[in-house]
């Protein structure tokens, strides 16, 4: 039994600490980054294992051999490591643009966001979607201008581009000297410093950096190129003109972004960008309840599950769910309550990877996430307290699903056992399920943001529940949860290929083949709310009798 912490200790543990993700399309140099921010902060010495950890996880095509071998991937979830006194809990999100459901809710567990564009491309089709999470919680986020090593777009194009399509104020927290062949650093536009950087030829050290004055003849000559120069000082003219502060209170609700420029692979920007980061990203803050706020300092223990993770390897069945804290102290062996269902879990086996070991955790705090080997007790928005408390965090959203198959059973007889996986990896948020209402059978069609995703329950169905079943892909790709008045459903007109559902919870969908029939069919039902998003989120019924 660890001692009890005292409110002031508590508190200083949760100031230092800082929960985030990093939100990208796929290739824009997510990987490189993080490898370059453990770098920077002192977490690896060398690198380059994020990086090889990632291509085993990439090969998507043998993806389920490589999960069968790997058991539990710990690793693939969140990243620990202490610099300058903080203590950082980066989120990873999967790689694969497939699970971009668990990149989703993961955004659900995290205090900050840092949103990488890459400087030839700007905004693509997944950092959209990524960044419409991130708008709807409404959490901070940073943007940092990845691969300015290469031809960019200009980067005011690039910041009016950020404006206009998200909506977000930028504020240029640094500013790039030179584009492409000539980008040889960056201007801290706080300190008004010069950071030239030497080109390092694989960045699998930190780069070594001169600072100094922008005014100084010595800029120019180092920069070899007088255009890019030229440039360089027109474009901060600019800047200074338009005279843009840093709003904190904008920054904090999610309006503004800081914007960062710089080349993770050379090793550009990353320390400036990291130790701003420090700065400016917020500590774990008040989460919200059916209840009261529960603030990150306060004495008793509480938790969601935000993630639960298979394993797929059948000698171990287990799963292992990931919990964010979000008040009082953590400690192995603990016992905590299950909201939903009533019962005391003793929480013994914490996992956690610090500084890239993987640690049996002994404490930890409010932004922490440990990972819990779970045989099946805990649920995806499960919420756990200590000290008798009682009340639920907020459920976690369920998102559209883009691709849909209908899943028929191959044995009758075991109706039961398929019931039964149905319920369970619907709840650990493997995939989503509806049954079709307007038809002569309640078919089971299954949901999912990527298609891999039905290949893993396929798996899942026949190795864990022993059922074999047949999945045939339906010419679906948009979901609406419906609400309406009550008799909407007499006079509902949909386009004749649009099907209606009810979720587990028998909440009304309507399942659209394109966009057109959705937007015909909001044209011609005006009385319904169409919601993208499930407005109920993911929340299993409690067992119990509530009081
Ligand atoms: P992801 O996780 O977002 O998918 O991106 P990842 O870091 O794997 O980077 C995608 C590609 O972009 C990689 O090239 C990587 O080397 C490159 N990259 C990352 N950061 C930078 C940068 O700052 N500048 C430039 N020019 N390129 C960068 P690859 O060819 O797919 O892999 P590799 O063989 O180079 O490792």
């Amino acid at each position: 039994m660890l001692e009890a912490q005292t409110p002031e200790k508590l508190a200083e543990e949760v100031r230092r600490r800082r929960t985030f993700a990093i939100i990208s399309h796929p290739d824009a140099g997510k990987t490189t980054l993080t490898e370059k921010l453990l770098l920077y902060g002192g977490a690896v010495n060398l690198a380059g294992s994020v990086k090889a950890r990632k291509n085993q996880a990439h090969a998507t095509s043998d993806w389920m051999e490589l999960e069968k071998q790997r058991g539990i991937s710990i690793t693939s979830t969140v990243l620990s490591f202490d610099y300058q006194g903080y203590r950082l809990n980066l989120l990873d999100t999967p790689g694969h643009q497939d699970f971009s459901e668990d990149t989703y809710r993961t955004l659900v567990a995290v205090d900050c966001a840092v949103m990488i564009l890459d400087a030839a491309k700007g905004l693509e089709a997944q950092t959209l979607k990524l960044f419409d999470v991130c708008k709807r919680r409404g959490i901070p986020l940073f943007t940092f201008v990845h691969k300015m090593d290469r031809p960019s777009q200009p980067p005011l194009d690039l910041l009016d581009e950020v404006e206009r399509t998200l909506g977000l104020r930028t504020i240029p927290m640094n500013w790039p000297l030179g584009n492409g062949p000539s980008f040889r650093g960056v201007f801290d536009r706080r300190t008004r410093e010069v950071h030239l950087f030497e080109r390092v030829a694989h960045g699998s050290r930190a780069a070594s950096v001169q600072v100094m004055d922008p005014n100084s003849p010595e800029v120019e000559r180092l920069m070899g190129d007088q255009s890019a120069y030229k440039a360089f000082r027109e474009e901060l003219e600019l800047l200074e003109m338009a005279g843009e502060e840093f709003d904190a209170e904008a920054f904090a609700t999610g309006r503004l972004t800081p914007v960062y420029f710089g080349s993770a692979v050379s090793n550009f920007g990353v320390q400036l960008f990291l130790d701003q980061f420090l700065d400016l990203a917020p500590q774990p803050a008040a989460r919200r309840t059916d209840s009261e706020p529960v603030h990150p300092q306060s004495k008793e223990f509480s938790g969601f599950v935000f993630k639960i993770q298979a394993d797929m390897n059948p000698r171990h069945r287990d799963r292992v769910a990931f919990m964010r804290i979000c008040s009082g102290q953590f400690e192995r062996g603990m016992k905590v309550q299950c909201v939903r269902t009533g019962a005391t879990i003793r929480l013994s086996y914490p996992q956690q990877l610090f500084a890239q070991e993987r640690q049996t955790v002994e404490e930890a705090y409010a932004g922490d996430v440990v990972g819990l080997v779970n045989s099946g007790e805990l649920y995806l928005g499960d919420t756990l307290l200590g000290g008798g408390q009682k009340f639920r965090f907020e459920p976690i959203p369920l998102f559209p699903p883009e691709h849909f198959a209908r899943v028929t059973l191959a044995d009758p007889s075991r109706r039961k056992a398929f019931q039964r996986a149905l319920d369970q990896l619907s709840h650990e948020g493997a995939v989503q399920i509806f049954y079709l209402t307007d038809g002569h059978s309640r078919d089971v069609v299954m949901g999912a943001v990527g298609r891999l995703q039905f290949e893993v329950v396929q798996y899942r169905i026949k190795n864990d529940y022993s059922v074999d079943c047949r999945f045939e892909v339906l010419p679906f790709q948009l979901c609406r949860w419906l609400e309406g008045p009550a008799d909407w459903l007499a006079k509902f007109s949909p386009t004749r290929t649009t099907r209606l559902a009810v979720d587990p919870d028998n909440r009304p969908v309507a399942l659209f083949p394109g966009q057109w029939d959705l937007d015909y069919t909001a044209e011609k039902n005006p009385d319904l709310v169409f919601h993208s998003v499930n407005p109920k989120g993911l929340q299993a019924p409690v067992t119990e009798e509530e009081d």
